[in-house]
């Protein structure tokens, strides 16, 4: 009598395949991030993320909002200023879009609902770099690290109950920790943008954000090549004080994150990037596969690979799908 054993009876039905189910997608592991626009009065399509908008004042409080509403676990903030300068000085300024569109928020949700914002500079910067230029034009390391300590302090004045550096400038981490204790706001979280590669992947958040970036970030951002140096990176984050890490992009670097998730003993992030967004939209816009049941197939897999939580631009919609 052959096979004998036979995986399939716990396939059988739905409530078997439940019962069974190793890994789950819940609303609170998915964390929506927005786009808050300087100076306009009505949202602003963001025409390679359909469905994704740069948000006005009003219109990203009502999506906090819906997204509390929704049980969704947290909501990360990134700023599109009017004007931009050498040194970014919107990011650190109190009445900047960002630490305006901060304050916004976290008065409308208080504490229901974790506010983060993405602390760096390139949505700041004339050049689009993560952080200042220095006399060759290369990002100065150090140079920016201050900026990075003074704009982190300005969140968390503004309300952010969570920094999230993402410029992948070493010693960051440890900088802003320090910025932010000495400025007396000791529970503020830091989740380090730890492993973040130089991505092609990245390509929409450009446009979501009007980014003025010509040339790339290789010098700063991992080589997709490189998985080891994920663990070095992750490593000398939580030595600096970080307390969670997220890796990313998602998709194309699972293995990346099994690593982190297996050697992290802190909350571990994954980003379900910009370009993950509108490849998945594209095709299902075309009717090349369906929508949702793809969404929260990558959402799950996200979640296998050793995610604690995802950010993802369908965070909203895709727990209004999951039995909450
Ligand atoms: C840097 C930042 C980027 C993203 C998040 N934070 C852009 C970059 O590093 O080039 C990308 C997010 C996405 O593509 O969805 N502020």
């Amino acid at each position: 009598m052959f096979p004998t054993d036979r995986p399939r009876r716990l396939r059988v039905n739905p409530a078997m395949r439940r019962l069974v189910a190793e890994t789950e997608v819940r609303p609170r592991h998915l964390v929506l991030p927005v786009f808050v626009a300087e100076g306009v009065d009505a949202p602003r399509p963001i025409s390679s993320m359909p469905g994704v908008v740069q948000h006005t004042r009003d219109t990203v409080r009502k999506a906090a909002a819906e997204a509390a509403a929704a049980g969704v676990g947290g909501i990360m903030l990134f700023g599109v200023p009017s004007r931009r300068d050498a040194t970014g000085s919107g990011a650190v300024d109190p009445e900047g879009i960002l630490n305006v569109a901060l304050r916004d928020v976290r008065g409308e949700v208080g504490d229901a609902l974790p506010v983060m914002a993405d602390t760096c500079l390139d949505e700041f910067t004339d050049h689009g770099h993560c952080g200042v230029l220095d006399a060759r034009g290369e990002v100065d390391n150090d140079a920016t690290l201050p900026i990075y300590a003074e704009m982190a302090v300005a969140q968390a004045r503004a309300g952010a109950h969570v920094v999230a550096p993402s410029g992948m400038m070493d010693g960051q981490v440890g900088v802003i920790r320090a910025a932010l204790d000495e400025a007396g706001f000791r529970d503020t979280a830091i989740l380090a943008y730890s492993a973040k590669y130089a991505s092609a992947f990245f390509g929409p958040f450009r446009e979501a954000v009007d980014s003025q970036l010509r040339g790339d970030r290789r010098a700063y951002q991992q080589d997709p090549a490189n998985a080891r140096e994920a663990g070095r990176e992750v490593a000398l984050d939580l030595d600096e004080g970080a307390d969670m890490v997220m890796v990313k992009p998602a998709m194309a670097y699972l293995d990346v994150l099994r690593r982190v998730a297996d050697a992290a003993d802190v909350p571990v992030a994954a980003y379900q990037v910009s370009g993950e967004y509108a490849m998945i939209s594209a095709a299902a816009e075309r009717g090349w596969i369906d929508r949702e049941r793809t969404v929260l197939e990558t959402l799950t897999g996200i979640r296998r690979a050793g995610a604690d939580v995802v950010l993802t631009y369908w965070a909203t919609e895709a727990a209004g799908w999951l039995d909450r």
